[in-house]
């Protein structure tokens, strides 16, 4: 499996046969996530309320796996419904993707975040504690790293934020870390994303914003697909090689692998608590993502510079050594292997999935 752990028997490596709890399951990551779980011999039961996602990528994701998935559609903050599940099914481990996560919208609404995102977790890991399920890996952003951080990132950097959402990953990452004080046979992974991408290989998962995209690549696949006129781009007079921001674009596929990778190694670490930056530690332009776009669907597409966006940072890409090392996992895709594989799911689902 590509971007998968290196070492060891195929079986110890994977850690077969755990029974994990993904929430969020039906989100971008989380599905994807939940595929190569699957096909890495483990069990998952999904706990997702739909509130930023579609009821239809659960059938997706079981024709695409052959398997029934359990389904628990409710909202995590329901303390009795989140502890009733954890008193009814055998969970092994949790992979927590669920939460809001535009950061636009964080600045409009802060109180909705903050209580979403924190009050999802305290219920989740209160749950956690009180039926011994140790192992947590949590999705997490780069977006820690705030505003004034050098590159290439790394896990040892000081944390910050620069908005509501941003603020929500580094209060739950210090959250968990003060948990794993008070209950130090707790395992847990903080996972640091760069920029997700790309989707499933077979088309039929992918990202799918609601409204109008906040990010580069879902705005340049509507683009493509005549959803939308043109690209804007935030500003071209940036300190980098073409004046275009840099970021660290990491396909869904690699992230997914990831996530296997740490479920894994938390069964062998002493650590209560690894911090694991998923990124490709390479800087890719809006001009050159924008130019591999055009590559994959075979024409160019019509954009314009505008003024910058406020809080964009020049440059942010990770230096992922630390999960190469760690978790033998590094990630594989290419830019153009991430535009290729966006650009089959949108152009197979233009309008992205259907509502039912
Ligand atoms: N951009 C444009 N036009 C657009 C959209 C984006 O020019 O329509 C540019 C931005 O200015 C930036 C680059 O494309 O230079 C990437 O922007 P994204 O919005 O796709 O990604 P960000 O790096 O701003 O944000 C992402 C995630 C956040 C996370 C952050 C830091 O979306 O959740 O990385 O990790 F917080």
């Amino acid at each position: 499996m590509i971007g998968a752990p290196t070492t060891g028997a195929p079986g110890a490596a994977y850690g077969v046969g755990m029974r994990v709890l993904v929430t969020g399951g039906a989100g971008f990551i989380g599905s994807h996530t939940v595929i190569q779980l699957i096909a890495a011999g483990h069990d998952v039961l999904i706990v997702d309320n739909f509130a930023n996602s579609k009821p239809t990528v659960i059938n997706r994701l079981e024709a695409i796996t052959s398997k029934h998935l359990p389904v628990h559609e409710f909202d995590l903050r329901d303390t009795e419904r989140t502890e009733r599940l954890f008193a009814h099914e055998q969970i092994d481990a949790v992979i927590h993707f669920a939460g809001h996560k535009a950061v636009g919208q964080s600045s409009q609404e802060p109180l909705d975040y903050y209580q979403n995102n924190l009050g999802s977790t305290f219920s989740l890991v209160r749950a956690m504690t009180l039926h011994g399920v140790a192992k947590l890996v949590f999705s997490s952003s780069a977006t820690v790293y705030g505003a004034n951080a050098a590159v290439p990132m790394n896990e040892d950097f000081p944390t910050s934020a620069t908005n509501p959402y941003g603020w929500t990953k580094v209060m739950i990452e210090q959250i968990l870390r003060d948990v794993a004080v008070a209950q130090p046979e707790m395992r847990i992974a903080l996972m640091r994303y760069f920029n997700p991408v790309g989707a499933h290989p077979s088309g039929d998962l992918g990202e799918d914003p609601s409204g109008e995209p906040n990010n580069l690549l879902p705005y340049i696949c509507q683009v493509a697909v005549g959803r939308l006129e043109k690209l804007r781009i935030f500003g071209d007079d940036y300190d980098t090689p073409d004046g275009t921001p840099l970021r660290d674009y990491i396909h869904v596929e690699d992230l997914a692998a990831g996530h296997i990778a740490a479920l894994v190694r938390l069964d062998s670490t002493d650590r209560a608590v690894s911090t694991w930056n998923l990124g490709t530690g390479k800087g890719t332009s809006v001009f050159e993502m924008l130019h591999a776009f055009e590559r994959a669907v075979g024409r160019t597409l019509p954009y314009e510079v505008v003024g910058r966006r406020a809080g964009d940072i020049a440059a942010s890409y990770a230096d992922p050594g630390r999960a190469n090392t760690e978790l033998g996992w590094s990630a594989t895709h290419s830019i153009d292997d991430m535009c290729t594989d966006s650009w089959r799911w949108q152009s197979r689902h233009p309008n992205g999935y259907p509502d039912a």
